[in-house]
């Protein structure tokens, strides 16, 4: 069962609920953007994946080994476009629900984060 969205809202250095976290239309149909929540040592990491006119937010974590995904700053999905791909073992996780399908964590998920989609902004939920 998919996991529940994790609110961002006791995240150290993440914005407040309410405040935009980007815009979809400055995302191309298949990119996604990183972004780093900074607080003293602590960091935490998520990134947005645009999926044509859907766009979908996970934690930058792989279920394996906890481990940021992307093989290049902001690339997360694998070469044929078709899955989420972690950089480090190559587990593939589908892109609307983070479910993995293939890898060492196949059958585990991805964490969702809570956003709301209003118009094309996309607001820290
Ligand atoms: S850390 Fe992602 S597959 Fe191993």
């Amino acid at each position: 069962m998919t996991p529940p969205a994790r609110s961002l809202a006791d995240v150290p250095g993440a914005p407040p609920p309410g405040s935009v976290l980007c815009r979809v239309s400055e995302l191309g149909p298949r990119e996604a953007r990183a972004f780093q929540f900074r607080e003293g040592h602590f960091r935490y990491e998520i990134f947005v994946q645009r999926w044509d006119d859907a766009v979908y937010v996970y934690r930058d974590s792989c279920p394996h080994l906890r481990l940021p995904l992307d093989y290049r700053h902001g690339v997360y999905l694998d070469r044929e476009e078709r899955h989420i791909r972690c950089a480090h073992h190559g587990a593939l996780f589908r892109v609307h629900d983070g479910y993995c399908v293939d890898g060492p964590c196949k059958g585990r998920y991805l964490t969702p984060i809570a956003v709301e989609r209003r118009g094309d902004d996309l607001v820290i939920a």
